[in-house]
């Protein structure tokens, strides 16, 4: 009924609204602010044992291992480790190579997933010690693994994932900081400009969603397009990943994403006029590049949309629209970009008179190979 969504017409809309409580609910706990701010993770006891790793290891399944693949990101850009992240039911059937000095953070939102937990299984029979990311408490996985940090998301009743992908994110840009702490690649100001920056984000998804007229808007003029791609870079092309999900999902139309560099690799012969490309630029180093690839595309009939920083005019003159999301830090904004295209993709569903929170063939989670 009606009351249970909160006055929202669908639970995915309700659920996109959650994300500011969301993300301040799974931000306060871990946040330390006695004198100096600092991140507080020895409650779920992550202690300085866990940053001798030589390795970080992320495996998960759908929307789960997008937030995985924005973590080797930051890991990589906050505390200098090496990553490798891997779909759960790819990285079951490969040899993979272990080494005891190896961590595993596993995320999933149930904590049921089948691939995953025996992904999950086959790192601990190797001796390695796993991180559970997920929003299930006592769920399988958070009762298995070696330390558990939960996504304090609530309940995620619609099946397209929203709040639960933005808070997994949450959790690990706290991992990858603390990370970087205990092994020295970030002083105190670096951690004081990286915790300040966590914060703001809740604010600042708010405003995002205060602008969602714009993107039902747009979403309006964008009904004859027949195949949707996103393109970015870095975090950006992360973050296209979860957008062309988001939208195939829900409103099962023909959505891909690519790493921008790869455009001239094969995306370009599929663009044409009825084709809507979204540019994800937030990665001020490589606005000329991505500026490039869009006026290429321009060039053979698609029209574009950009989503970029609200200080930012560097694509007024090339995209045909420009959604801006609050500036933050270039390696946090997957937390803000990812939102525009989570609303485009509930209006888009509702445009074509489909139900975003039930779409059809997809299950909440597979329990099943
Ligand atoms: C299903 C859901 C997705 C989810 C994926 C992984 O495909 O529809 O929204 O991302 O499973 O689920 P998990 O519970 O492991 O995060």
């Amino acid at each position: 009924g009606a009351a249970e969504k909160g006055g929202f017409e669908h639970f995915m809309l309700k659920e996109i609204h959650e994300q500011p409580k969301a993300l301040t609910d799974t931000l306060r706990a871990r946040i330390k602010n006695e004198g100096k701010k600092a991140i507080n993770l020895e409650e779920i006891g992550f202690d300085a044992s866990w940053a001798e790793a030589n390795r970080v290891v992320i495996t998960a399944c759908g929307t789960a291992w997008h937030a995985g693949v924005i973590g080797k990101y930051a890991f990589e850009h906050f505390a200098r480790i090496p990553v490798d992240v891997d779909i759960a039911s790819e990285y079951r059937y490969r040899n993979p190579i272990y080494n005891p000095k190896d961590i595993f953070i596993i995320i999933s939102q149930s904590g049921e997933t089948a691939d995953t937990l025996a992904a999950m299984r086959m790192a601990k029979k190797s001796g390695a010690r796993i991180i559970a990311i997920t929003n299930v408490v006592g769920s399988t996985l958070a009762r298995e693994a070696d330390l558990v940090m939960y996504t304090w998301a609530g309940p995620e009743i619609a099946v397209a994932s929203t709040k639960a992908f933005t808070t997994q994110l949450m959790c690990l840009y706290l991992i990858a900081i603390q990370f970087g702490v205990l092994r020295g690649t970030l002083n105190d100001a670096e951690l004081g400009a990286a915790v300040e920056a966590l914060e703001n984000i809740p604010a600042e998804a708010e405003k995002i969603l205060s602008d969602k007229e714009n993107i039902q808007r747009f979403a309006y003029l964008q009904t004859n397009k027949t195949k949707v791609f996103y393109m970015g870079r870095l975090f950006d092309y992360a973050v296209s990943l979860e957008s062309a999900l988001k939208l195939k999902e829900i409103s099962y139309t023909h959505s891909e994403a690519f790493a921008a560099g790869e455009l001239k690799h094969g995306p370009i012969a599929l663009v044409d006029e009825s084709t809507l490309l979204v540019a994800i630029c937030t990665q001020d180093n490589l606005f000329d590049k991505m500026d490039s690839n869009i006026k290429e595309v321009k060039a053979r009939g698609a029209s574009t949309l950009v989503i970029t920083w609200d200080d930012v005019s560097y694509f007024d003159k090339t995209a045909d629209e420009v959604f801006r999301i609050p500036r933050t830090m270039a390696s946090l904004s997957p937390m803000l970009a990812v939102i525009p295209a989570q609303l485009y993709a509930y209006y888009v569903s509702i445009l074509k008179g489909l139900d975003p929170d039930k779409p059809r063939n997809l299950a909440k989670s597979v329990t099943v190979e």
